[in-house]
């Protein structure tokens, strides 16, 4: 469904503001995949996005989409196979507009231009079923300008929108970052309803190491312009040794876990002390030497907290 292969780009090149943002990205998704994409400040999760969406040209390497290479098309050319959805809730709708207005604007996206503007009876009947799924009883609300809403109305709003043609593939770039914690809860609730029942494919940028745990069936970890960590498997169910670890230590699931070079060293010094399994049934190493490796969630997982467990649980007790 989307295939990005050898991907970099760099800012401001051959200037002291040199950045590279992507060095040498593969990454495959297949139909269906749900996968959270989880990284520090600057790691590159948002100029990867904004590469796939055709924001930034990339310098060299190649993005396909459901089969078509995209690469050379302009953002607006992939915009009709695309949702998106930003972290900022004043981005993706239009303030001045009306709810009905912004739903017809998401409605009608690659629709030939007509004059008719009119908004017909049986389309507002639409819109409000539509706008019902979300639960916040903005279907009785069709004419009230969007910017009236809350940001996280508005981001539920766009999320809406984002879905309504059922894209071949869902950007959600740390879209609940800006709203406060029992409404982002509430939009990722949502979020991961649509992703169920439309079976989309999506790639969301999450902060959240316990959501991006949680969420979605393959989680990416990105560093410094690399994918770090690519890991596949089940999401951990009730039962998963990181649920295990989590109420053996007493200790909640760190919300904030700070993706940083530490994480990673220890992630992987860990690996080298032959704390992560390497091979052994189950296991997928397919990037062997190229800093990338895929274990299957919940083995990966309980082996981030490997510890944890060992002090609360010492061996033979
Ligand atoms: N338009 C731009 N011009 C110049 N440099 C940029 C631009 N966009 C991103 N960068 C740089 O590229 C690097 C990667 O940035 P990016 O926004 O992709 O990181 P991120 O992983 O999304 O971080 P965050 O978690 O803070 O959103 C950073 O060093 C950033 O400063
Ligand atoms: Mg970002």
């Amino acid at each position: 469904m989307l295939a990005v292969n050898g991907v970099f780009k760099t800012f401001n090149r051959g200037t002291v503001n040199e950045k590279t943002a992507l060095h040498n990205v593969n990454l495959h998704l297949k139909e269906g995949d749900f996968v959270t994409l989880i990284g520090g400040n600057g790691a590159g999760k948002s100029t990867l996005l904004n590469c796939i969406a055709g924001l930034h040209e990339v310098d060299s390497g190649s993005i396909l989409i459901d089969g078509k290479d995209v690469t050379k098309l302009p953002e607006h050319k992939r915009a009709g196979i695309l949702g998106r959805v930003f972290q900022d809730p004043m981005e993706g709708t239009a303030a001045n507009m009306w709810l009905e207005e912004n739903m017809a604007l998401a409605f009608r996206r690659g629709q030939r231009r007509t004059l008719k503007w009119g908004i017909s009876g049986k389309e507002r009947e639409l819109y409000r079923t539509l706008l019902s799924r979300l639960e916040l009883g903005l279907e009785n609300r069709l004419n009230v300008k969007v910017g009236m809403l809350s940001g996280g109305q508005r981001q539920a709003v766009t999320l809406l929108m984002a879905i309504l043609k059922r894209p071949k593939l869902l950007l959600l770039d740390e879209h609940t970052a800006a709203l406060d914690p029992k409404t982002a809860a509430k939009v990722l609730a949502l979020t991961e309803k649509f992703i169920g029942q439309e079976k989309l494919t999506t790639l969301m940028v999450i902060h959240n190491m316990r959501d991006a745990i949680r969420f979605g069936n393959r989680l990416i970890m990105m560093h410094e312009g690399r994918i770090l960590l690519d890991i596949e498997g089940e999401a951990p169910s009730k039962s998963s040794p990181l649920r295990t670890c989590y109420s053996v230590s007493g200790r909640p699931a760190e919300p904030n876990l700070p993706m940083t070079a530490s994480f990673c060293l220890e992630f992987f010094s860990r690996k080298t002390a032959g704390l992560f399994p390497s091979g052994g049934a189950g296991q997928k190493d397919d990037n062997q030497g190229k800093g990338k490796y895929c274990l299957p969630l919940p083995a990966c997982a309980a082996m981030f907290h490997q510890s944890d467990c060992d002090k609360a649980a010492p061996a033979g007790g």
